[in-house]
């Protein structure tokens, strides 16, 4: 596993972080949880805030000069190049109902680029670690995309966004003919661990509009990592602020394209 450079987070304080958020995620995940509801974005529970405060401290405590951008409490400056981009959990609904397909994500870059992600699933103790130039790994094992060439053979994933004031006509119309060609499609509600499940090769392929950065800042290194392509839904290249976001084995990439393209 990839050694530590001078400021440079090393990967087992970047493991740590997202092993440590997820025992906080654990130990509330049986209780009864506070929820309160954002506007147009879904719903945020003591859990989600105990596990970014652990996380922003730590972070702050070994690295007090970086920036972090979470979902919760926002965006903390700082000049050391090094930007953190947090989603304490991602897959609140399904955590605040028992359902256990939720994670921690850490996104690190270093200088504007990518260096490391990690994901952490810690109902099933699954963690995923990617490093920019030295591959993905899910549990120390290194993973890759799945080698499925057709649309017909795939298992694809989506997601939608929480927003109640716009209409997912399209989006339910895009679910529909994608449902129609591949295999199966899934919505597990997520969108960290469906980028995860892409660089596994557990999903084909995954499409969502309206991520935030917190979302995919893991996720897309992880995908690139293991040798899988993310682009916006023309095919174009795009970036963690993007907001239409294209990933697959590479393979079924435009077969893909063609269908989600379509949402404008
Ligand atoms: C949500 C999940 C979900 C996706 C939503 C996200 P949250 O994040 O990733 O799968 O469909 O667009 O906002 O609110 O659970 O952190
Ligand atoms: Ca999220
Ligand atoms: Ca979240």
């Amino acid at each position: 596993m990839p050694v530590k450079k001078r400021g440079i987070p090393s990967s087992a304080f970047i493991i740590s972080l997202a092993k440590g958020a997820g025992g906080i995620l654990m130990k509330c995940f049986d209780k009864p949880h506070q929820i309160e509801v954002k506007p147009n974005a879904g719903i945020v529970t003591e859990a989600d805030k105990a596990a970014e405060r652990y996380l922003v401290n730590k972070i702050l405590r070994k690295f007090p000069k970086s920036s972090i951008v979470t979902e919760e409490t926002g965006e903390y400056p700082g000049d050391s190049g090094l930007l953190w981009v947090i989603d304490p959990l991602d897959g609140t609904s399904n955590y605040a109902h028992g359902f256990p397909w939720f994670c921690v994500s850490i996104g690190l870059y270093f200088e504007g680029k990518p260096k490391a992600g990690v994901i952490y699933q810690p109902f099933t103790r699954e963690l995923y670690y990617a490093e920019k130039g030295k591959g993905a790994f899910l549990n120390g094992k290194r993973i890759r995309v799945s080698k499925t060439k057709r649309l017909e053979e795939s298992l694809v994933g989506t997601g939608f966004y929480y927003s109640k004031a716009r209409s997912l006509a399209r989006e339910v119309d895009v679910f529909r003919q994608m449902n129609e060609i591949a295999l199966a499609v899934r919505r597990p509600g997520s969108a960290a661990l469906d980028l995860a499940c892409v660089a596994a090769g557990r999903f084909d392929g995954f499409w969502e509009r309206g991520l935030s950065s917190w979302d995919v800042a893991a996720g897309f290194l992880l995908v690139e990592e293991a040798g899988g392509k993310v682009t916006d839904y023309g095919g174009k290249e795009t970036s963690i602020f993007g907001k239409k976001c294209l990933a697959s084995n590479g393979r079924i990439h435009r077969r893909m394209q063609a269908i989600v393209n379509k949402i404008k």
